[in-house]
């Protein structure tokens, strides 16, 4: 049984879809007494809206700090003087398509803002052991699988886009500073989520966003490529398991036990937003138009979580359809919120990606 203190927590990327996500769930459970520090570059995908009623209804509990995790002094001088003892380090740079077209953002974040976090704790936590650094980390790093097979904790990297390598780097870089330094370390590698607040560059909220405006849906290649889907909320509490009682020096795969082909995804999200938003059927997936393929595009994830399942109890709540249906809801009740988010620099990445296919 780990004994951590969970009290003052920094979370970093705690703007942007999971981040924001953890620190609302974090919130809502009665054993959770501790402090959050949030601390986000609020890149396009970062958003403090997502936190307004946090920020107003625990003014002494959550803190935000605009910072780059790349920024040496800023962060020492935050951990130092907050006197951290847990980090969960959220922040990337975290879409494959942007990292084919600009790779070199996501080797800065996610390599090198994860080096400096774990730098940082190691040299203001030495030789403590009721301190915890989480990364949070993607099924993506363990490569492409054929038909058949699973993702285990044991598969060896193989990372195949410039994002999943520069987690893989991350990742690999926070277990060397278990094994060197003995720094508390635990490791997540999870599927794809899915759920409120999430940047509609990815593929469920994309696909939503055009279905409400009337626009073409694009399936990538023949569409049959495979992910396992899981609602980030699973996710989340699968971390905070870890986090309360993982050991030390070890990865968790969390995910879903739910694999679809993107074009079998997209016909169901069809069908969910046909009944919710009261839109035809027909005239939803005749907006589906098969586009020409991303890069390197890796065929199918398929994880084995059997490990968080049975030494931490974890296990997901969500089905498909009901995390389906509550994230359909979601976009269909905060729309405000997607126009937000849509009115940076989002069109000029929609024009990059029709160019370019
Ligand atoms: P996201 O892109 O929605 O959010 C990333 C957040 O990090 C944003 O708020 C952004 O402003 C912040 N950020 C980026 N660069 C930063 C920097 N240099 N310094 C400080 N903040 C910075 O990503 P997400 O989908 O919420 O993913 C969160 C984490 O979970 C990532 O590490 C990602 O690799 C991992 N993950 C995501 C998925 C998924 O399906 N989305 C699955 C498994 C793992
Ligand atoms: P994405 O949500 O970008 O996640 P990841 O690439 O990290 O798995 O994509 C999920 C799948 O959907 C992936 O196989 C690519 C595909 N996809 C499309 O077919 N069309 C799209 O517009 C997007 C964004 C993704």
């Amino acid at each position: 049984m780990q004994n951590r203190l969970l009290k003052n927590i920094l979370v970093t990327g705690g703007a942007g879809f999971i981040g924001a996500n953890f620190i609302r769930y974090l919130f809502s459970l009665k054993e959770f007494k501790g402090t959050i520090f949030n601390v986000d570059a609020l890149t396009y995908a970062g958003n403090l809206m997502n936190l307004n009623d946090i920020s107003e209804k625990y003014p002494k509990r959550y803190f935000f700090y605009h910072y780059n995790i790349c920024d040496k002094k800023k962060i020492s001088e935050l951990i130092q003087k907050q006197n951290i003892d847990t980090i969960i380090n959220f922040a990337a740079e975290s879409h494959v398509d942007r990292s084919i077209i600009n790779p070199e953002t996501f080797i800065k974040t996610n390599v090198s803002g994860t080096f400096n976090l774990l730098e940082t704790a190691r040299l203001f936590w030495k030789d403590r052991q009721d301190v915890v650094f989480h990364q949070v980390s993607t099924d993506e790093v363990y490569g492409s699988l054929g038909k058949k097979g699973f993702f285990k904790e044991t598969t060896p990297y193989a990372p195949r886009s410039p994002y999943s390598a520069s987690k893989a780097a991350g990742d690999l870089i926070a277990k060397s500073y278990y094994h060197t330094y003995q720094l508390p370390v635990t490791v997540s590698n999870c599927s794809n989520n899915y759920g409120p607040y999430q940047f509609p560059e990815k593929l469920v909220p994309l696909m939503l966003n055009n279905m409400l405006e009337n626009r073409p849906l694009p399936l990538y290649g023949d569409g049959k490529h495979i992910r396992d889907w899981i609602y980030v909320e699973d996710h989340i509490s699968g971390i905070w398991s870890i986090l309360k009682k993982g050991n030390a020096g070890e990865s968790y795969n969390i995910g879903g036990d739910n694999e679809y082909e993107n074009k079998r995804l997209v016909f169901l999200l069809c069908e969910i937003v046909a009944e919710e938003a009261g839109l035809n059927i027909e005239k939803l997936t005749k907006l589906i138009t098969y586009v020409k393929d991303r890069q390197g595009h890796d065929r199918r994830y398929a994880i084995d979580c059997n490990k968080i399942k049975d030494t931490l109890g974890w296990k997901q709540k969500f089905t498909m359809m009901k995390g389906l249906k509550k994230t359909v809801r979601w976009y269909l009740t905060n729309t405000l919120w997607t126009e937000r988010v849509k009115s940076g620099e989002y069109l000029d990445w929609i024009k990059i990606c029709y160019n370019n296919r």
